[in-house]
């Protein structure tokens, strides 16, 4: 079995490498990045910290707009999926490269398979639900993270193909937690003190391209008065400059993006999150730490449940209403698996085939 895989962000090498190496035990995979993201903190760093195998084709399809990437990462994808003739193509999450896979491997009659399959924030403004809605759609196995995805599906009448896999974000946490713990030098770098700071991200175009939402978390950060840090994802910095909002920084401590196992080591010591990131909302979630969301609609509703995440979107005193909020004690994160994800992932795939 020959499996061809697509990945293009941040969040996708991640996942990527936890599968990959289940994968790789037994079968063939061809490898290919879109170069959606290429700087060394947001790509590369990933590769090397996770043990990752490279890619064997780096598209460089790079920054535009979303027609632009996702058009320029169709047509090249499609080349390298007629010339390697793969028996699956394999996906992960919901980022344009996620769906220019999908378009490429879907028109061509390759089978694809969907790793974290049935997530909705049921509103089509975001760019992330367009493209794990049809990457659903056109998907012939779809691994989905919890048993809510699953149910996600079945609304949609998307019942064929569709497993309960666990969230292979939970597998990579649940390893490199404590590598982290181990490696990581962010705390020393910084001079933090574990329980006595807030981390902070943000990096959604909707917020990062609309001045007021961003003035307006901004000000919450520096109402909040604790010790923020603040890893800036690159158009966050290109914004927060442009609004001239990183002067009169206060509390807050902008630092550049940070790698894999720092941001595991900082979630895991911070005393909150404060993100509109999918991913770190789990994170926070699996390390136990209390976790505000700035996003209106609930993609992970098994947080929000739980009472340890509250989602409250960009106004300022909405995150400082729930900042003063007690959050229970975060119990293990059973919903998301076992932490063998990826094995079952790897097995189901055999099946299938
Ligand atoms: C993408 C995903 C988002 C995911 C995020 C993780 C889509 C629609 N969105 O958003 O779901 O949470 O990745 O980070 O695919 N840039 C650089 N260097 C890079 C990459 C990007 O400077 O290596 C800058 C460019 O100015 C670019 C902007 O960031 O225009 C946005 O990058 P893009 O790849 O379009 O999407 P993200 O916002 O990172």
């Amino acid at each position: 079995m020959k499996i061809a895989t697509v990945v293009g962000a941040r969040p996708n090498f991640i996942k990527q490498a936890m599968v990959s190496r289940v994968l790789r035990e037994k079968y063939k995979e061809i490898l290919i990045h879109t170069g959606q993201h290429y700087d060394f903190e947001l790509d590369r760093i990933f590769f090397d910290q996770l043990e990752a195998p490279l890619p064997n084709y780096n598209l460089r399809v790079g920054s535009g707009s979303h027609a632009e990437q996702t058009a320029e990462a169709l047509i090249r994808i499609e080349k390298v999926l007629i010339k390697e003739k793969p028996d699956w193509v394999l996906l992960y999450g919901d980022v344009n490269s996620t769906l220019a896979g999908a378009l490429a491997a879907s028109k061509l009659q390759i089978p694809v398979a969907h790793v974290e399959a049935g997530l909705r924030a049921n509103n089509k403004k975001y760019p992330e639900e367009i493209n794990r809605v049809f990457t659903d759609y056109v998907s012939s196995l779809l691994f989905a993270p919890t048993k809510q995805a699953v149910l996600n599906l079945e609304i949609e009448n998307i019942t064929t193909g569709v497993y309960n896999s666990g969230d292979v974000m939970y597998d990579a946490v649940l390893k490199y937690g404590k590598v982290a713990e181990k490696n990581s030098k962010i705390l020393e770098d910084h001079d933090l003190t574990p329980g006595e700071f807030i981390v902070a991200t943000i990096h959604r175009a909707g917020t990062t391209n609309n001045c007021k939402k961003l003035s307006s978390l901004i000000e919450a950060f520096k109402r909040i008065g604790e010790q923020i840090i603040f890893p800036l994802h690159p158009r966050t910095e290109k914004a927060l400059r442009k609004y001239n909002l990183m002067v009169n920084k206060k509390n807050i401590n902008f630092i550049k993006p940070v790698s894999y196992l720092d941001m595991l080591q900082l979630v895991k010591t911070a005393r909150m999150i404060i993100t509109d990131s999918g991913g770190l909302q789990k994170e926070a979630y699996f390390l136990k730490t209390p976790c505000i969301t700035c996003l209106e609609e609930d993609v992970w509703p098994e947080t929000t449940a739980a009472k340890a995440n509250r989602l409250v979107g960009t106004e300022t005193e909405k995150i400082l209403e729930a900042y003063s909020k007690s959050y229970e004690s975060i119990k293990d994160a059973e919903e998301f698996g076992d932490g063998q994800a990826a094995q079952k992932i790897v097995s189901i795939l055999e099946k299938g085939n």
